[in-house]
C-alpha cells in the first residue's frame, strides 16, 4: 500500500465503504467507559482492550483508519508488535488525536475552546515519525437557549483551520471535527441552523488559511433533535436534513465526510448513514468515524475477561461490517440478526 499524497491517504480511508474506528478516548474518558463494566482503567487494561479491538477480523475491509490517543500510538501489543503495526497489518491507517481538550471560553465560560495549538507543529512531526497518517481535532459547540455565541463558533473554527494547516505542513491528513452536541431539548431545526453556521465558518476559515480541501476529512455531527427533545425526528428526516446541511456548506472537492456517533444508539447511527447513502446525489464519500457506536457492544461483551474476547471481537466486527454496508447504502435491519 503506497500512499504518497494527502489526497491519496484521504481517499484510501473512505474507499469502498470503509470508515474509521475512533479509539482515541483520553484516559479519563476511557476510565468512564471501563467504570461502566467494572474494569480498572490501568495502562495494561487499556492496551489489552485496544489490542483486542485492533485484532478483530472485521477490521479488514471495513475500517480504513483508526484514531489513537497519545498513549496508544506508543504502545506494543502483548507479543511486542507495536499497535501501529497491528493496525497496518489489518489494512488500516493509524491516526492520532492531537487536540488537548477543552477550556472555558473567555467571555462565555459555559462554552469551550479546544486547546492544543501551542507546540502542535513539533508534536505533529513526532506523530508522523511514529507512523500517523492522519489526525483529529474536536471542537465542541453546545446548544442551550441563546448559545452558541458567534464567538464560540468563530474562535473554534479558526483554531480548527489553523490546526489543519499545521497538520498538512507535516504531511498528514487533518480530520476537522466541529461537533454540535446532541445534549439538550433543542429542535432539529435549531441543530440544522447551528450546524450550518459552524460549517460555513469552518470552510471560510480553511480557505483563508490555504488548507488543501482535497487532503482533508470532515467529521461532523448528524442533524438531529436534542436528546431531550420530545419530538424526535424520523430516520428519513435526519437523513434529509443532514444532507441538505452538508450540500449547502461543504465544498464538493472534499473527499470524505465521516460522521461521529455522538451518543446515538448503534442502530440509529447505522440506519441514518444508510438512509443518506440510499438517497445519494452528493460529491463526497459519506461514511463513519464512530467511537461509541462501534465499540459499545464489544465493551459490554468483553467485561475485562480473556474468555470473552472472541465474542467482543465478533461484536466489533459485526458493527464495522454493518456500517460499511451503510456507507454503501446497502444495509438493512434484517442483517442485524
Ligand atoms: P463518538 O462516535 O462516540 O461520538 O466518538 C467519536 C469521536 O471521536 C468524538 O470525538
Amino acid at each position: 500500500m503506497s500512499l504518497n499524497t494527502l489526497e491519496e491517504i484521504a481517499a484510501f480511508i473512505v474507499s469502498n465503504g470503509k470508515g474509521i474506528l475512533a479509539a482515541d478516548e483520553s484516559n479519563p474518558t476511557c476510565g468512564k467507559r471501563f467504570d461502566s463494566i467494572g474494569v480498572e482503567s490501568s495502562e495494561a487494561n487499556r492496551r489489552d482492550y485496544r489490542e483486542m479491538l485492533f485484532r478483530s477480523s472485521g477490521m479488514k475491509d471495513n475500517i480504513g483508519g483508526v484514531i489513537l490517543f497519545d498513549e496508544t500510538i506508543r504502545q506494543d501489543a502483548k507479543d511486542g508488535t507495536s499497535l501501529v503495526q497491528v493496525i497496518s497489518d489489518q489494512g488500516a491507517l493509524p491516526g492520532i488525536k492531537v487536540d488537548q481538550g477543552l477550556k472555558p471560553l473567555d467571555g462565555s465560560p459555559e462554552e469551550t475552546l479546544t486547546q492544543g495549538l501551542e507546540g502542535l507543529h513539533d508534536r505533529c512531526s513526532e506523530y508522523f515519525q511514529l507512523g500517523a497518517k492522519f489526525t483529529k481535532w474536536r471542537a465542541v459547540i453546545k446548544i442551550d437557549g441563546e448559545l452558541p455565541t458567534s464567538d464560540c463558533i468563530e474562535s473554534n473554527m479558526q483554531a480548527l483551520a489553523e490546526y489543519a494547516k499545521i497538520v498538512q505542513d507535516n504531511n498528514m491528513v487533518p480530520m476537522v471535527e466541529p461537533e454540535v452536541l446532541m445534549d439538550g431539548d433543542h429542535s432539529i431545526d435549531r441543530c440544522y441552523e447551528v450546524s450550518s453556521a459552524a460549517l460555513k465558518s469552518l470552510f471560510a476559515a480553511m480557505e483563508t488559511r490555504g488548507v488543501n480541501i482535497k487532503g482533508t476529512i470532515l467529521k461532523p455531527n448528524m442533524v438531529t433533535a436534542g436528546s431531550l427533545c420530545e419530538s424526535q425526528a424520523s430516520i428519513a428526516e435526519v437523513a434529509e436534513m443532514t444532507l441538505r446541511c452538508l450540500k449547502e456548506n461543504v465544498p464538493s472537492d472534499l473527499p470524505g465526510i465521516t460522521f461521529l456517533s455522538g451518543g446515538q444508539s448503534d442502530l440509529n447511527s447505522t440506519a441514518h448513514l444508510d438512509a443518506m447513502n440510499k438517497i445519494g446525489g452528493f460529491p463526497w464519500k459519506l461514511s463513519f468515524s464512530y467511537g461509541r457506536a462501534l465499540q459499545q457492544a464489544a465493551l459490554k461483551s468483553w467485561l475485562g475477561k480473556i474468555e470473552n474476547m472472541p465474542s467482543a471481537q465478533a461484536a466489533l466486527s459485526h458493527r464495522a461490517l454493518m456500517n460499511k454496508l451503510a456507507a454503501q447504502g446497502a444495509w438493512s435491519s434484517d442483517l442485524e440478526g
